[in-house]
């Protein structure tokens, strides 16, 4: 099953709001709708996002309003998340096609589409062979937030390593950090986890840089939202920390990401746009702060595995 499909005239997407609960599809017609499911996080991720931004415009070109509508349309699906590069990135594409007429946007759209499958299935085999590498046999990995297919289109990033390791025998365990306060991990990832009969532990997110420092954890794999020009990783919020873990334990850090994620237009951390989401997502009536994401320095990542390479940094 795909996360996001063209289907028939309209993106098709799993509601991730209803997950583990209800496995439930939803059809987005207008551009209107795709940028409401974006912004309530209905469909997320970043490789998914870049499919969601790409198939947004085919949604805009087939509206059939004025050229100046259309790229005002367009601004509105780029701009409807700012931190994963991917949103943009994807509509940017399929707008370069806007002169050639529909069938062409919606092509480039499903190209995004075609490359993120294929994507997933070359970092999950690059990352695998990295780990085997980095940690011998049978590692045990805690990982955050939600990087297997539901963030992507089908497969995975560091959740695609996770699952590639336990097909061949090589996983030692996986903890999903829970990931406050949308729960990604402890709803999605375990969810994921539960589909591909891996056995798995939920651990609350502050309980990752003591886990490892009891020597629970033989390694850290997530994914990214940028990954920047110095190698700087900007991810869910609650990756730095794990970072931090991994660094004063002295084990790897490792980020799996497709090429689509890395933004070499961005220097560094410092340049991206973090989204701070509504604090009653925290705290309900309560003042609150809530960065949706951090910015993890390149000093403390191992590596980063994209489709086509491994950047080592450490
Ligand atoms: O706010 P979200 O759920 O869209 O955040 C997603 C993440 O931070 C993921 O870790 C990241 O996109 C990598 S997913 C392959």
């Amino acid at each position: 099953m795909r996360t996001i499909d063209w289907v028939d005239g309209a993106v098709e997407i799993i509601d991730q709001t209803a997950l583990p609960t209800v496995l439930r599809m939803l059809r987005l017609s207008t551009v209107e709708e795709l940028v409401d499911a974006v912004r309530r996080l209905a469909v997320r991720g970043a490789p998914a996002l870049g499919v969601a931004g790409a198939m947004g415009v085919a949604l805009a070109a087939a509206s059939g309003g004025s050229v100046a509508r259309t790229a005002q349309l367009v601004h509105v699906i780029e701009t409807a998340r700012p931190t994963a590069v991917n949103l943009a990135r994807g509509a940017r594409r399929a707008a370069a096609q806007l002169p050639h007429g529909f069938d062409a946007v919606l092509a480039e759209a499903l190209a995004v589409r075609d490359e993120e499958i294929a994507s997933s299935v070359a970092m999950a085999k690059r990352g695998a062979d990295l780990f085997a590498e980095l940690c011998g046999p049978n590692p045990r990995l805690l990982t955050h937030c939600n990087t297997g297919g539901l963030a992507c289109v089908t497969g995975g990033t560091a959740l695609g390593v996770v699952v590639e390791l336990h097909r061949r025998g090589a996983l030692g365990g996986v903890i999903a950090s829970e990931t406050r306060p949308l729960l990604q991990g402890a709803r999605l990832t375990a969810w994921e986890l539960s589909q591909a009969g891996i056995p798995f532990r939920v651990a609350v997110d502050g309980a990752g840089p003591f886990l490892m420092a009891r020597g629970e954890v033989d390694a850290v794999v997530l994914g990214a939202d940028r990954v920047c020009a110095n190698g700087d990783v900007v991810n869910k919020i609650g990756t730095y920390a794990h970072a931090l873990g991994a660094k004063a334990a002295g084990i790897p850090f490792v980020v799996v990401a497709p090429e689509s994620t890395v933004d070499n237009d961005t220097p560094t951390g410092a340049a991206v746009e973090i989204e701070d989401r509504d604090g009653a997502e925290v705290a309900g009536d309560l003042p609150a702060v809530n960065p949706a994401f951090d910015v993890t320095p390149h000093e403390l990542v191992t590596a980063v595995v994209t489709d086509q390479r491994v950047l080592r940094f450490n």
